[in-house]
């Protein structure tokens, strides 16, 4: 195994419950392995910056159980520009980094893609709460955000059975509607809108009218946010067709607390199992991959395959939501 004197890691995006795991487990790995660490402050605006700061063993002691991130996050649409990028690498060089750790989604691979292909050696870990990224099954942080998300369900659906009441419950995902289609099964939703389905609020009407024509009490719509009709839209539809359709809906959309979530054990074990991955390509020299979880294990996807793609949802759980909405 190669031996690299300063390894780099930053986190970028959305921040996700566990990436704090993962960052412990770069630190305490790499330095096990004889490697310094720097951590980059702030994702890829403190690469360009040079905002780094040495993370010692200590250093990452008491963040295993907190939520968001340590070294701060930014979403960075400069990053897109190879000058940018330049810069980047020059900050990375004068301090002596020779690998760096990118933990995050979609826009950050893209962004460890990039100085991967300028001969920067790079290892990603998948991490974002919408579960989108292509070389995973699961990215850290999406069984905290779905723990969040189906004990708000939960919470609504007590008041929804008091009142009689139709609710729209909005989660977050982006394009993706897994976290949607999850928390609808696990919450016991009567509903699930996602982006990956066109929507017809018409549909929707039906299906919410036949439970009360079925006995129900109440009815959970569960909506991605990146839906055709999401649940503002979906609403106003509603509310526009109030007479005909008959029907009062209320609103919740759950928007960033899914985010804020204190870490669940399976996020913590994901984030520390991708962190050691990670640093073991970068000493392999296996580079420009993204360290993932396939059938249980840790698996290693070149980022070419992983960019500009987005992983799909189980469309036969849809009908099984209806199924058992009986
Ligand atoms: O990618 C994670 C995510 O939480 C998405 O689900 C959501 O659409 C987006 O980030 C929100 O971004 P921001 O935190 O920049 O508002």
């Amino acid at each position: 195994m190669a031996r690299m004197k300063r390894i780099g890691v930053l986190t970028s995006g959305g921040d996700a419950s566990g990436m704090n795991a993962a960052i412990r487990s770069v630190v305490r790995t790499a330095i096990h392995a004889g490697s310094e660490v720097f951590g980059v402050r702030h994702g890829y605006r403190g690469l360009v910056s040079g905002d780094f700061i040495p993370l010692g063993v200590r250093d990452v002691s008491g963040v295993i159980h907190r939520g968001g991130t340590i070294l701060g996050t930014t979403r960075c649409p400069e990053f897109q520009f190879p000058t940018t990028r330049a810069g980047a690498i020059e900050q990375l060089v004068a301090q002596g980094i020779e690998g760096l750790v990118v933990i995050g989604g979609n826009g950050s691979q893209t962004g460890a893609w990039e100085l991967s292909r300028s001969g920067f050696p790079v290892v990603g870990v998948a991490s974002t709460i919408d579960n989108d990224l292509v070389g995973t099954d699961i990215t850290i942080g999406v069984d905290t955000a779905l723990a969040v998300a189906v004990e708000a369900i939960d919470r609504i659906r007590v008041t929804a059975t008091s009142h009689e009441r139709a609710f729209l419950v909005e989660v977050m995902g982006r394009q993706c509607g897994y976290l949607a289609l999850m928390a609808g099964i696990a919450g016991g939703a009567e509903v699930v809108v996602v982006p990956e389905a066109e929507t017809d609020p018409e549909e929707v009407a039906r299906e919410l009218r036949d439970c009360y024509d079925r006995g129900k009490g109440h009815a959970i719509v569960v909506v991605a946010e990146g839906s055709n009709f999401n649940a503002t839209r979906l609403a106003q539809y509603f509310r526009e067709h109030e007479e005909r359709l008959g029907f009062e809906l209320r609103v919740t959309v759950l928007g960033h607390s899914q985010r804020g979530g204190t870490p669940s054990p399976f996020d913590r074990l994901l984030g520390t199992r991708l962190g050691v991955a990670a640093v073991d390509g970068l000493l392999a020299g296996r580079h420009g991959v993204l360290a993932g979880w396939i059938n249980g294990n840790v698996a290693m996807t070149p980022l070419g395959e992983v960019v500009g793609r987005t992983r799909g949802i189980d469309l036969e759980l849809l009908k099984m939501v209806r199924i058992l909405a009986r």
